[in-house]
């Protein structure tokens, strides 16, 4: 499947404007209590920084800087059209905004307690690229954090991602054939256990995942060795 830099980031720039809204919508706002679940499974009490590639919107950095008033949250994010429509969001937070490719992070090696990314990897080119990434960046006993959807054979869900998605999405955004993009992603990733396999390959430790409400979507967690 194509996905190419450029590609991605145009995509996402295109239907910047309307992403909360079809998110919350499709998902009858089951996204917010993923992200929140995601929030929750940083079992730390104390961080100092929090790294959340590709960010979008911001809405992961605003779950985890209620929970962290007094840490640094940084965004990273490649569509500044994307970031643009988060900045509304974070006036007077702890909450700093980046662009910058999430395969080529602009930080030194080990300055996070904790990586996230939350429907992003599976846009990556190369995701193992990636993986290396946050290892690299992640303090030793770091924590990754892997929120993503997760193939499904259920027929009335390939309908409803394949094809009533991608027919509303038409209503509200020039661009609705991301969503078909979105269904295509899906059905290619990794199922649970393959994507736990292959944080593992990258020298994460205590690898787990989570089955999170509505069973479409998972989580997954690992440490820095
Ligand atoms: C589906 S959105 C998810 C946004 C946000 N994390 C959320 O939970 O709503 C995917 C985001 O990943 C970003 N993205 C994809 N590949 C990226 C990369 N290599 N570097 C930085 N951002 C990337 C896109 O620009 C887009 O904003």
């Amino acid at each position: 499947m194509d996905k190419e830099k450029t590609k991605i980031r145009s995509m996402f720039n295109s239907i910047s404007h309307r992403y909360d809204f079809l998110n919350h919508f499709f998902s009858a706002n089951v996204d917010r209590v993923w992200r929140k679940k995601t929030v929750n499974a940083l079992e730390k009490e104390k961080v100092e920084r929090i790294l959340d590639v590709a960010c979008g919107t911001l809405d992961l950095a605003v779950d985890f800087s209620k929970r962290f008033p007094d840490a640094d949250i940084i965004g990273v994010d490649f569509a500044e059209k994307m970031l643009e429509r988060g900045l509304k969001k974070i006036k007077g937070k702890n909450i700093f905004p980046i662009h910058a490719d999430g395969l080529k992070l602009p930080f030194k090696d080990e300055c996070f307690d904790a990586v996230s990314i939350a429907f992003g990897i599976r846009n990556f080119e190369d995701m193992e690229k990636g993986l290396k990434e946050f290892r690299r960046v992640l303090k030793k006993g770091g924590v990754l954090l892997i929120l993503e959807f997760t193939p499904n054979r259920n027929p009335l869900f390939n309908f409803y991602t394949g094809y009533f998605m991608p027919s509303l999405a038409k209503l509200f955004v020039t661009n609705g054939d991301s969503y078909k993009y979105l269904h295509r992603s899906v059905k290619e990733f990794p199922d649970g256990e393959e994507l736990k396999k292959i944080i593992e390959k990258q020298g994460f430790r205590d690898v787990e995942f989570f089955r999170l409400p509505f069973g479409i979507s998972l989580l997954h967690r690992g440490y820095k060795e």
